[in-house]
C-alpha cells in the first residue's frame, strides 16, 4: 500500500515522517497509527470528517464525481442489471456468482426465512403503536437469545451462518412490525418468491385473501433494496464496525447499527422527507420552504438534499427518480402531487446559488419515500424497509473486519475540555 510518500509534521521545532498510504481509487491517507506513541499527540476531527476508520474492499464512493461502485462495479450498472440477492453475494464474498453460486446462495438465504416461533411471543410484548424502528431493534437485539450457534464471532462459520441469517430474517422481522402495528395476523415467508416479492407478500397479504404481487411492484421493491445495500463507512456501519471491534455477537452489533439507521439525519431522512413534501403541498408553497432552508436562525433544512460524502448528484437518486416515474405510471398516478412537488423542489432547489455553492444535491431519499407511499407502505416504515437492505451492507464489512488479523477495539481518544483535577468539597461547604 505504502509508496514511500511521507508527510513531515512538525511540532515546536521537532519533526515526524508519517507514511502516507495510496488506495486503489480516492484520496491519499497519512498513516497517524504510531502518532501518539512517538510524538504524544492527538488528532481531532469530531464527525470523521477527514479520518479513514479502516481499510475496506467493499464499496468506493467519489463523493465529488457521484460515483458508487460496489467491489468495483458502478451502482447504475448493478441497478439496471443485477439483482438484490446477486448483489448480496457480490458484497459478501466479493465477486460475480457463478449461475450455480448463485442458485446456491439464493437456496440457503431462502432457507432461513422463517423465525424461531418463540419470537412471536416476543413481538407481543410491544405496544400497538410502537414504531417498526424500535420494534427492530429490540427484536434483532434479541434474536442473539435465540441462535446460539452462531454468535461466536471466532469461528468463520459461524460467522457465515449469522450473515446468512441475517440477510434472510430482517425482511421477515420487518414485516412482522409493520404486520403487529397494524394489528394484522404475521404473514409467514413464502420460499418460491423472490427475496423482494416475498417481502412483498409479507407485508400486504392476509390470511382471508389471496395476494399476488405485481412484478413492477417486485422490480420497485428490488431496486429500493439494491441501491441500499452498502455505503462505505456511513455511520450505521461505523456503529456496526465499533460495536463489533469488542467481539460483540453479531445480532446485537446489527441492532446497534438500526438504532444509528434511525436517526433523521441518516436512514430516517425517507420518512422526513416525505412528510416535509406532504407539508409543502403544493408547488405554490415551495419558495416560502426554500427560504426557511436558506434561513440560518431556522433549524429546518430541506430533507433529502445533501449528503456528508456526495458534493455532486447522489448516483442512486437518479435510479430512484426513474424509479418512481415508473411505480406512478403503473399506478395511474401520473398525477401524484406529492411527486410533483418533489420534482419541481428539485428544480428550483439546484438552481438556487445557495445550494449551489453549499453542493447540496437530492440524496436517495428525496424519491425513495414517493414509491414506498405509492406501493401502499406509511411513513414509518420506510427506514425498517432501508435497514433490510442495508443489513447486507453491515454484515460484509462486519466479515470483512473480523477477518483482518490486525483487528483492535475502537477507542477513539478526546480533546478534554472540562475542569483540571480539583478538590472534593464537602456538601456543606457549598
Ligand atoms: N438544507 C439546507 N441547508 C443544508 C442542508 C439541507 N438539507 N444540508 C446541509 N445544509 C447546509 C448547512 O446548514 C451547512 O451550512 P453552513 O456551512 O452555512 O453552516 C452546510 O450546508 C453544510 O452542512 P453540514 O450539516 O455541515 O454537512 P454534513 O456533511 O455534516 O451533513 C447531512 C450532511 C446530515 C446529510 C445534511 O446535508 C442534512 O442534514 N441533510 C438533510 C437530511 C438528509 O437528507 N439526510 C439523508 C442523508 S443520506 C442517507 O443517510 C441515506
Amino acid at each position: 500500500m505504502a509508496e514511500g510518500k511521507t508527510a513531515t509534521l512538525t511540532i515546536d521545532g521537532k519533526t515526524w515522517e508519517l507514511p502516507i498510504l495510496s488506495p486503489t481509487s480516492g484520496p491519499d491517507v497519512i498513516d497517524i497509527r504510531k502518532l501518539y506513541a512517538e510524538a504524544g499527540v492527538f488528532t481531532y476531527d469530531p464527525g470523521f470528517t477527514s479520518t479513514a476508520a479502516c481499510d475496506s474492499t467493499i464499496t468506493f464512493i467519489d463523493g465529488e464525481k457521484g460515483v458508487l461502485t460496489h467491489r468495483g462495479y458502478p451502482i447504475g450498472e448493478l441497478a439496471a442489471q443485477s439483482h438484490f440477492l446477486e448483489v448480496c453475494y457480490l458484497l459478501l464474498y466479493g465477486a460475480l456468482p457463478s449461475p450455480r453460486e448463485l442458485e446456491d446462495f439464493e437456496t440457503i438465504i431462502t432457507r432461513h426465512t422463517m423465525l424461531n416461533e418463540q419470537i412471536h411471543y416476543f413481538f407481543r410484548g410491544f405496544r400497538r403503536d410502537s414504531h417498526p424502528m424500535a420494534t427492530m431493534v429490540g427484536v434483532v437485539g434479541a434474536i442473539s437469545a435465540f441462535y446460539h450457534d452462531s454468535t461466536d464471532v471466532n469461528d468463520p462459520e459461524q460467522r457465515e451462518i449469522a450473515a446468512h441469517r441475517l440477510i434472510a430474517k430482517m425482511p421477515t422481522i420487518a414485516a412482522m412490525a409493520y404486520k403487529y402495528a397494524l394489528g394484522q395476523p404475521f404473514v409467514y415467508p413464502k420460499n418460491d418468491l423472490s427475496y423482494a416479492a416475498n417481502f412483498l407478500h409479507m407485508c400486504f397479504a392476509v390470511p382471508a385473501e389471496p395476494y399476488h404481487v405485481n412484478p413492477v411492484m417486485a422490480r420497485a421493491m428490488d431496486r429500493i433494496f439494491m441501491l441500499h445495500a452498502d455505503h462505505e463507512q456511513n455511520a450505521s456501519t461505523s456503529t456496526v464496525r465499533l460495536a463489533s471491534s469488542s467481539g460483540s455477537n453479531p445480532f446485537a452489533c446489527i441492532a446497534a447499527g438500526i438504532a444509528c439507521l434511525w436517526g433523521p439525519a441518516h436512514g430516517g431522512a425517507n420518512q422526513a422527507c416525505l412528510e416535509m413534501l406532504r407539508e409543502i403541498g403544493t408547488v405554490d408553497r415551495i419558495p416560502e420552504y426554500i427560504a426557511r432552508a436558506k434561513d440560518k436562525s431556522d433549524p429546518f433544512r430541506l430533507m433529502g438534499f445533501g449528503h456528508r460524502v456526495y458534493k455532486n448528484f447522489d448516483p442512486r437518486a437518479t435510479v430512484m427518480k426513474e424509479s418512481a416515474d415508473e411505480v406512478l405510471d403503473l399506478l395511474g398516478e401520473h398525477d401524484n402531487e406529492t411527486l410533483k412537488v418533489a420534482k419541481e423542489l428539485e428544480r428550483i432547489a439546484l438552481q438556487d446559488d445557495y445550494f449551489i455553492e453549499k453542493k447540496l444535491f437530492p440524496n436517495v431519499d428525496f424519491y425513495s419515500g414517493i414509491i414506498l407511499e405509492a406501493m401502499g407502505f406509511p411513513t414509518s416504515m420506510f427506514t425498517p424497509i432501508f435497514a433490510v437492505a442495508r443489513t447486507v451492507g453491515w454484515i460484509s464489512q462486519w466479515k470483512e473486519q473480523l477477518a483482518d488479523p490486525q483487528l483492535k477495539i475502537g477507542r477513539p481518544r478526546q480533546l478534554y475540555l472540562g475542569e483540571d483535577v480539583r478538590d472534593y468539597v464537602p456538601i456543606d461547604k457549598r
